[in-house]
């Protein structure tokens, strides 16, 4: 393969959001998509409960746009949740027109009517899924689409290693104009050429010990866009799903909101129930009451978990509703038809990202940002259960748009020279790699968790300082690999995590500290945006 490539729109990245305007731009241009690992591989195959849309005829743009405001804790965008909230319908009409099978239910008329479930935050049933897989539905049939479609090239195990600008090649104004790209297989660093480059990365959960996600959720957009001299925000915002399976066996896996939301609770070793104890509203308070209540508990009894029970509920509606986790929960010999299920929070989504409008613009020319790596203002400190993938599909929606308007602009690419190893031989001790990866997610987990104190922050940022000076030092002689990629980002990530989490003194949405307990509208109604230049 040449070393270097020419598209019209280089999107980094193939869940939700990126495949969506992969499909949007197609017929119209040169689109090249690609994807670190297989293209099916990201949060969005794993998305269980849904996508959240008015459908119900006595639900409202309205509610919906208050659910998001009361969960974001004061510090959602209006304008933004109220653009992206009014186009949930049409997002699921277009998805159901390219064939995701949504769970329907039989209606009194005799029809058929889109089944909703209800999650945390949500006033009211208003959560469109497939079972518990929607994500599954979603991605699957995307890359059919697209596929089915043509005119884009999709391009898997290929991992971008940072985003080149005009700025770096000494070139005024500065703009994006493709990326370097490792092509994993071959071994071989490619230039992807473009005058408009999409960051659809996903988000950061690797950066802990223990998350949701899959493998690839190592913040790489974020740490580029970085790089590059865009705008970040609200990176304490880091969401702890209260419910994951808790198996000494188990790679993490998700026990969807939904099954607290068809009636599963929660429930101490004892069978005693304590949500009644932080929240009126129980199991579906939002996620951050829920996991700090679990959290608590788990250190007041010093248990390596909790309880989630379903099991009071008919078993034939929980193999139907349920059957994804159903299956997964027996693989571990728990049956949930008949069991309670041990449960604990883990790192599950970043309300923060690169600060980008509802199109995806950053402030960088010629990059867009959309998904779970950019902060549109939608989720203000706590997003709100199934809001993501709405978000990820109607800012795929406008950037395609945005992109399209802008194609007659497109500006002259100018030569950008092949990447440089002449300075720099294979790695000497892997385990470097290996080891500092894995203090890390510990130190992460240990004092940038749930619960935070000023004194855990200032010891984890002393230690990512030292790790960012080794890694870069690594990085600077020795062949990059995928895993030293992603561990100059992850600590890159965890940087501005553990920064903007000693910026905000005080507690909002997910940011808690036992030092600063209360909101303080007065002093900290704002996002936390980080510059580059504001520290080296
Ligand atoms: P992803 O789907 O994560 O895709 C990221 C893509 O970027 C991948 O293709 C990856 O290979 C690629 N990539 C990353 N770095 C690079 C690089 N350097 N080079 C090349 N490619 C790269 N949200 C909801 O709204 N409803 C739900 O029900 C729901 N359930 C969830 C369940 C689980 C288990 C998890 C983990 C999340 C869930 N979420 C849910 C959140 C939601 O799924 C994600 O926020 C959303 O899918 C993110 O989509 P995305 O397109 O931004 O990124
Ligand atoms: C879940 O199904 O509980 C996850 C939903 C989400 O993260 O939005």
């Amino acid at each position: 393969m040449p070393q270097q490539r020419d598209f019209d729109v280089l999107i980094i990245g193939s869940g939700a959001a990126g495949l969506s305007l992969a499909l949007h731009l197609g017929a119209h241009l040169r689109v090249c998509v690609i994807a670190k690992d297989e293209i099916t591989e990201g949060a969005t195959l794993y998305a269980q409960g849904g996508v959240s849309a008015v459908m119900d005829a006595g639900d409202s743009v309205e509610s919906h746009v208050e659910d998001t405001l009361r969960a974001g804790a004061g510090l959602c965008h209006r304008d933004v949740v109220e653009a992206i909230v009014r186009h949930g319908r049409e997002q699921i009409d277009w998805l159901i027109g390219h064939g995701v099978p949504f769970t329907t239910m039989d209606t009194a008329d005799g029809g058929q009517a889109i089944h909703l479930t209800r999650e945390g935050g949500h006033s009211r049933r208003r959560v469109v899924h497939a079972a518990d897989a929607t994500g599954r539905a979603i991605e699957t049939t995307l890359l059919e689409q697209v596929r089915a479609h043509g005119g884009v090239t999709l391009l898997e195990h290929h991992i971008a290693i940072d985003l080149i600008t005009t700025g770096k090649l000494g070139g005024t104004p500065d703009r994006c104009v493709g990326a370097y790209v490792l092509d994993k297989r071959a071994g071989q660093i490619l230039t992807l050429r473009a005058p408009w480059c999409v960051l659809a990365t996903g988000g950061v959960g690797k950066v802990y010990l223990y998350t949701s996600n899959p493998d690839v959720a190592t913040g790489d957009g974020i740490a580029m866009a970085w790089r590059a001299g865009c705008a970040v925000a609200n990176m304490e915002f880091v969401q702890f799903h209260p419910t994951c399976l808790y198996h000494p066996q188990a790679k993490t896996f998700l026990l969807t909101e939904a099954l607290r939301g068809e009636g599963g609770y929660l429930c101490l070793p004892n069978g005693e129930r304590f949500m009644h104890r932080f929240d009126e509203r129980l199991e579906l308070a939002p996620r951050d009451i829920v996991a700090r209540a679990i959290d608590y508990e788990m250190k007041r009894l010093g248990s390596d978990f909790v309880y989630l029970d379903i099991s009071h509920k008919p078993a034939d509606f929980i193999r139907e509703h349920f059957p994804t986790v159903h299956q997964k929960c027996l693989e571990y010999g728990i049956d949930i038809t008949r069991q309670p299920i041990p449960v604990v929070p883990a790192a599950h989504y970043l309300c923060g990202g690169v600060v980008t409008d509802v199109a995806g613009r950053t402030s960088l020319p010629g990059l867009y940002a959309i998904g779970e790596v950019a902060c549109t203002g939608l989720h203000g400190a706590n997003r709100m259960a199934s809001n993501s993938l709405l978000e990820c599909l109607v800012t795929a929606s406008a950037a395609a748009t945005a992109i399209l308007e802008e194609r007659s602009q497109a500006p002259a690419l100018p030569a950008i020279p092949a990447w440089d190893e002449s300075q720099v031989t294979d790695a000497d001790e892997e385990v470097v790699v290996s080891h500092n990866w894995d203090e890390l997610r510990r130190f992460m987990w240990d004092y940038v968790g749930i619960v935070r104190t000023t004194k855990r922050l200032e010891r984890a940022r002393r230690r990512v300082h030292l790790l960012r000076g080794e890694i870069s030092e690594f990085y600077a002689n020795f062949r990059v690999t995928s895993d030293l990629i992603e561990l100059r980002n992850l600590v890159q990530v965890a940087e501005l995590i553990i920064r903007s989490a000693l910026k905000r003194k005080e507690s909002r949405g997910l940011h808690y500290t036992l030092d600063y307990p209360e909101r303080d509208d007065t002093n900290y109604a704002r996002d936390t945006i980080l510059r580059a230049g504001d520290f080296s």
